[in-house]
């Protein structure tokens, strides 16, 4: 049996969500903006999506526009505000997704002066920082995400919304990895734009949503039959988008207990880690999404040890973001937070999903102490 511990990477696509997609290949399979009864049809399942990802974070059904995943609903936030004015100033948060990093580089080369929020060793932001930056008068946009998906850090982002919206600058969150992971209302988060993807909730691939609140004023990156109010033309993809509703309507009905369950299973790893020699755990002591662990075990790179659980026991882990990994890179997420180089190239990440079990945890502790260096060398001494 293979011992999937990589839910921050994917998760798989829940039975329910995929009885309630499946109609939509063979069944109702009309174009939802066609006014006949078969596209009406779609329209209403696609509406019907909407209202469940809205109640998923306290959201308005109109204010969901639903795109491609998380890195287009980033790519609308962050290119959709800054292609609407001349060229300023942009602040991110140093542990951001590479979904908000790119974009933000790609300002860059455009002559907006972009700069990172630095971040403490626990992941939070500086917000004296941030707030004394603000007071130049030149910053147009911040985006800073409330998840880790690397450390599963939470972050206190609303003060940062908030000076930002007394400044009356625009403010975006990164959401993936919090939604339907711990409550998240996107008005008592307090930013304009929020983004959301299915995939991380057992929801299908490639759906995501951007919430837009208020009256922000975005330039639509994809133009063509004017669909999603217009910020997003192309013909909806509306059996990801109902997989996408049903994925948050169940997400919204268990949090707490996906979340109790997540948190049953990483307590005890953790403790269990702590008390192994060589194993260090990043952000130990902040406040993490319930499912996710990082460490390092001493003599080992992350993807050295990655590739050994996998072909070992079959385990699946990640060695950072999986959008990174095979870059052999020290996750940009840890030296962000003050971490060296080389104890940064050492992180393995684990994520928890529903299915996984203590049996799972009980075959990471095991293949981990026959890898542990240390271990190994007691091993043999005692053999000698
Ligand atoms: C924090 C965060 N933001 C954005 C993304 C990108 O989302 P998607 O895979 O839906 O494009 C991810 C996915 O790994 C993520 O973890």
């Amino acid at each position: 049996m293979p011992v999937y511990l990589d839910n921050n990477a994917t998760t798989p696509v829940d039975a329910e969500v995929l009885d309630a997609m499946l109609p939509y290949f063979g069944g109702p399979y009309a174009n939802a903006s066609s006014l006949h009864r078969y596209g009406r049809a779609a329209r209403d399942a696609v509406d019907r999506a909407r209202s469940q990802v809205a109640a998923l974070v306290g959201a308005r059904a109109e204010q969901v526009v639903f795109t491609s995943g998380g890195t287009e609903s980033n790519n609308l936030a962050i290119r959709g505000i800054a292609e609407r004015g001349a060229p300023g100033a942009v602040l991110y948060g140093a542990t951001e997704h590479s979904a908000v990093l790119e974009p933000m580089q790609a300002l860059a080369q455009r002559g907006w002066q972009v700069e990172t929020i630095p971040a403490d060793a626990q992941g939070q932001l500086d917000l004296p920082w941030a707030e004394h930056r603000l007071g130049d008068g030149d910053v147009r946009l911040i985006s800073a995400m409330r998840a880790n998906n690397e450390t599963g850090v939470i972050s206190d982002v609303t003060p940062l919304f908030a000076a930002a919206r007394a400044a009356g600058v625009t403010t975006h969150c990164d959401a993936v990895q919090a939604a339907g992971k711990i409550a998240l209302d996107v008005t008592e988060l307090g930013a304009d734009l929020v983004s959301l993807s299915a995939h991380k909730i057992y929801g299908p691939k490639g759906v995501g949503a951007l919430i837009v609140l208020g009256d922000t004023d975005l330039l639509p990156q994809i133009v063509g039959g004017g669909q999603e109010d217009g910020l997003r033309g192309g013909t909806e993809n509306v059996a990801a988008i109902v997989g996408f509703g049903a994925a948050a309507a169940a997400a919204k009905a268990k949090l707490a207990e996906r979340a109790e369950h997540a948190r049953g299973l990483r307590d005890p790893l953790q403790m269990q880690l702590q008390a192994m020699p060589g194993v260090q755990i990043f952000a130990a002591d902040a406040q993490r999404l319930p499912n996710t662990l990082q460490f390092a075990m001493a003599g080992f790179d992350g993807e050295a040890l990655l590739m050994a659980l996998d072909q070992m026991a079959g385990i699946a882990v990640s060695s950072g973001s999986a959008c990174d990994s095979g870059k052999g890179e020290p996750s940009h997420v840890l030296l962000g937070m003050g971490l060296d180089a080389d104890t940064a190239k050492g992180a393995v990440r684990v994520s928890f999903g529903k299915h996984n079990t203590d049996d799972d945890v009980q075959a990471l502790l095991a293949a981990l102490s026959q890898l542990n260096p240390v271990n190994s060398r007691l091993m043999r001494s005692v053999a000698q």
